[in-house]
């Protein structure tokens, strides 16, 4: 799977957002280390608190089938699906992420299929905090 399809397939995942209070969709490809891909998209909730972002949703979708080994994941987002730029993903994203992935796990943010970027994990969430803080 080339990144500029995860990219592609990202953008489809945002079409689903429910996002009527912010009105910033985000969609989500999470690219298994079997080649599974499961999207994400962000759903927002009228107390605002619950609401869970695409990434996470992504994740959360792909751990409950019981996968744990991820490669990659596309994000794309923007106001009501226009995307006019890249945006990196959130904090509490990101540790999700370092939960179940190492600091080579990338994340490509795009603006098109045509344009995109790559960071590692490491690179957004340098100095973590992880299951090697908690463990015996
Ligand atoms: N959002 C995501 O889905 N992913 C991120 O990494 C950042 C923010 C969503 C949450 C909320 O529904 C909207 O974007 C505006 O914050």
């Amino acid at each position: 799977m080339s990144d500029k399809e995860l990219v592609k397939i990202a953008f489809s995942a945002m079409e689903k957002a429910y996002a009527p209070y912010s009105g910033y969709t985000v969609g989500a490809a999470l690219l298994t280390a079997n080649n599974t891909v499961y999207t994400g998209c962000n759903v927002e909730n009228a107390a605002y608190g619950p609401t869970n972002c695409a990434e996470r949703t992504a994740f959360f979708k792909a751990i409950s089938e019981g996968e744990r080994a991820f490669q990659k994941i596309a994000v794309v987002g923007g106001k009501n699906c226009n995307v006019t730029e890249m945006f990196m993903p959130c904090g509490v994203c990101r540790q999700v992420m370092a939960e179940f992935c190492d600091g080579d796990f990338e994340i490509i943010v795009a603006k098109s299929e045509d344009d995109f970027k790559t960071f590692t994990l490491k690179e957004l969430l340098p100095f973590g905090f992880s299951k090697n803080n908690v463990k015996d």
